[in-house]
């Protein structure tokens, strides 16, 4: 685990942009795993900053993201397909049919799991970009006794309801379930960007990084990945300015 510290959330953007953006330029059809939230935002907003300096190009990179809610179709602006087209797709010069999310209006959402996790073993990961949750999860995989290996469907726990109930407009419209990923299909990736920026973080960015690793903190599994970069900026790294 290599942890990359900045001062603030715009370097922490800034850096990951870097890793990303330097992946693409060395494999210009790399597969991006992809996530959502308002972590990464800014890293978004640094990717289309360098398409748009004509430094980078998406015509032949291919990205799949982590999760999608359960009843949630692409016109639905809470859905993370909207998500991923305004902050980023339709700001550059990707291929729209080489972006990949979760189908949440499956019929069968047993089979769209099986679909997607045959997907993202199919396309190989070169790159996951990851947040974190304040309940430790990374994608969906929320704290638990289990570790699940392949993309699976999750009950979101109440902690998750309430921390994304801001992108809603009331709680009771956050939906009650995700499609994600298991920790499984995210260990399988080549290399894992985990990015934890504010205050609010510092707290399970400790126990992430720093404490028993086990399935009920999901980011400490992913300290047993042998190419993981943290970027944090100071901030969430407040109760472990000890090891920088
Ligand atoms: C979203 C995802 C989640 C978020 C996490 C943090 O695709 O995978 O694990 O990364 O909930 O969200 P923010 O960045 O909004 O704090």
């Amino acid at each position: 685990m290599r942890i990359i510290s900045t001062k603030n959330y715009n370097e922490a953007s800034a850096r990951a942009a870097d890793l990303i953006a330097a992946q693409i330029l060395v494999k210009p059809d790399s597969v991006l795993g992809l996530a959502t939230g308002s972590t990464p935002i800014g890293t978004y907003k640094e990717l289309v900053k360098k398409y748009n300096n004509s430094e980078l190009s998406f015509s032949e990179v291919s990205t799949i993201n982590l999760d999608e809610y359960v009843g949630l179709g692409h016109d639905d602006e809470q859905s993370y397909y909207h998500f991923m087209m305004e902050n980023l797709h339709n700001k550059t010069d990707i291929d729209k049919n080489n972006v990949y999310l979760p189908n949440g209006l499956a019929e069968n959402i047993d089979d769209e799991c099986i679909r997607y996790e045959e997907l993202a073993e199919d396309l190989g990961i070169d790159i996951q970009l990851l947040g974190i949750g304040l309940n430790g999860h990374v994608g969906f995989n929320e704290p638990s006794d289990f570790i699940e290996n392949y993309t699976y469907k999750v009950e979101l726990t109440q902690s998750t309801i309430e921390a994304n109930k801001r992108f809603f407009k009331k709680a009771e419209d956050v939906p009650k379930e995700a499609i994600t990923m298991g920790i499984g299909t995210i260990m399988r990736a080549k290399k894992l960007v985990l990015l934890i920026t504010g205050e609010n973080k510092a707290e399970i960015l400790d126990q992430a990084l720093f404490g028993p690793i086990t399935p009920q903190v999901p980011a400490s599994l992913i300290r047993m990945h042998p190419d993981l970069t943290v970027i944090a900026d100071n901030p969430a790294l407040k109760l472990v300015s000890k090891i920088i």
